[in-house]
């Protein structure tokens, strides 16, 4: 009898599917094609020779243990020197007990979907949001709010309306998510006072806030803004981090910091996902960070990244028409594009790709769409010259577009 797969899958797997993103830019892969569209590390930052010498370490001295399960929470070592540097670095009350190693933030996100997610449940997010995001919540067939964001962070006003509206049909959001510091993918960073009045609204209403904050530590200029979790003095601030921006996202390595009573059923879930995190991977990261490297990595990629920032924001300024407008991210990997309302960038992919420039479309970042003259780019990955050339690729490609645009708009069919 042929199986009838589709007939077997749960429920939950039917909502699966394949990110029409992550499908469109298998087409990056073609040779020539310079693609912004990626949230890559470049890789030509990767500390090679520093991490052969970590693996070296730990093949000489710990190499049984490394390569043994590993409790869940993780490498005790290595969640000391997390916390420890999280104490220093954001401010945040952490004790060995609050801080547990996963397999990357992703796997974060997705154990806190399978604890806290029940079908039909309300989460919140500012949009544009994290697409790894949304896909981890929409696993556990969760509704999204989206709250827009404006020049100051998180609209403030537009999430008490949508609080007070939900409220009235009796939906009480579990959490809202946010990445508040040189957020994937806008670039933006929501100001100190929005984060303080975010967590008292939260204390509020009465719901968790999820804060994701990979690209803290890549910061260009400017003060740094203390993370939401540093306010947080009654657990309701789940945190998380990952070494895949400041070290190697192969290492797939992250971490969670919450309240005991959070953890002990995040713990719970994770050793049904996967028992542990990739022991030997912890290992050679814990060389890595009690050797003293991971601030002088840091302070690499901080240079360079700021440094294809600026490349990539004077070629803008050079190349693109005026009245395009983009984001100035003071960290982090991305710059968001919004171009007037008469391009859809879903639209214009195909020419871009003709053109060999790729791009991710704005709506992606939108669980109910719109923002279609939007979009992404990354200047972490591409090299100088890439960065250059592919700029002025999309400035052809855009340019075209309105021309095009402008002639149908003028156009006056016969007759009329
Ligand atoms: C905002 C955000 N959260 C989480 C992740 C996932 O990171 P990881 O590689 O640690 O799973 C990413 C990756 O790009 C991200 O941008």
């Amino acid at each position: 009898m042929v199986v009838n797969i589709e007939r077997l899958f749960s429920k939950r797997a039917t909502r699966f599917r394949a990110s029409e993103i992550r499908e469109l830019l298998k087409v990056t892969q073609i040779p020539d094609m310079i693609s912004f569209a990626g949230g890559l590390p470049n890789p030509k930052a990767f500390p090679v020779k520093v991490i052969h010498d970590c693996i070296d370490k730990t093949f000489n001295n710990h190499i049984t243990e490394a390569l043994q399960y590993g409790s869940t929470e993780g490498y005790t070592p290595l969640r000391n020197e997390l916390a420890q540097r999280m104490k220093v670095k954001q401010n945040i009350d952490c004790e060995l007990h609050n801080l547990i190693i996963t397999s990357g933030a992703q796997q974060a996100l997705s154990l806190v979907a399978l604890c806290f997610l029940d079908p039909g449940d309300t989460y919140l997010t500012n949009v544009p949001a994290y697409l790894g995001a949304l896909q981890a919540f929409n696993a556990y067939e969760a509704n999204c709010e989206s709250i827009p964001m404006n020049e100051e962070g998180i609209d403030i006003e537009s999430l008490k309306r949508n609080l007070e509206r939900l409220k009235r049909t009796s939906i009480l959001p579990k959490f809202l998510y946010t990445v508040p510091t040189f957020q994937n993918p806008s670039g933006e960073t929501m100001p100190l006072k929005h984060r303080k009045e975010l967590l008292s609204i939260a204390s509020e209403y009465d719901f968790l806030i999820i804060e994701d904050d990979p690209y803290s530590e890549l910061i260009f200029e400017g003060k740094p803004i203390p993370s939401i979790k540093s306010f947080d003095t009654k657990g309701r601030v789940i945190y998380m981090s990952t070494f895949s921006k400041i070290l190697a996202p192969g290492f797939r390595l992250g971490w969670m910091i919450a309240s005991r009573e959070v953890l002990d059923k995040i713990i719970l879930a994770k050793q049904a996902t996967d028992l542990c995190t990739n022991t030997f991977a912890q290992y050679v990261a814990h060389e890595y960070i009690s050797g003293g490297y991971l601030d002088t990595q840091v302070e690499h990629i901080k240079k360079l990244y700021k440094h294809k920032r600026d490349l990539m924001l004077d070629a803008l300024k050079k190349y693109f028409p005026s009245m395009v407008k983009w984001t100035i991210p003071k960290g982090g990997m991305f710059i968001w594009i919004t171009l007037p309302k008469s391009i859809d960038t879903g639209l214009m992919f195909q020419k871009a790709l003709s053109k060999k420039i790729a791009y991710v479309i704005g709506e992606a970042f939108y669980p109910e769409g719109g923002n279609y003259n939007s979009m992404r780019l990354n200047f972490s990955y591409s090299s100088d010259e890439e960065i250059i050339k592919g700029i002025k690729r999309l400035a052809d490609v855009i340019n075209e577009e309105l021309s095009s645009n402008h002639q149908q708009e003028s156009y006056v069919p016969e007759g009329v």
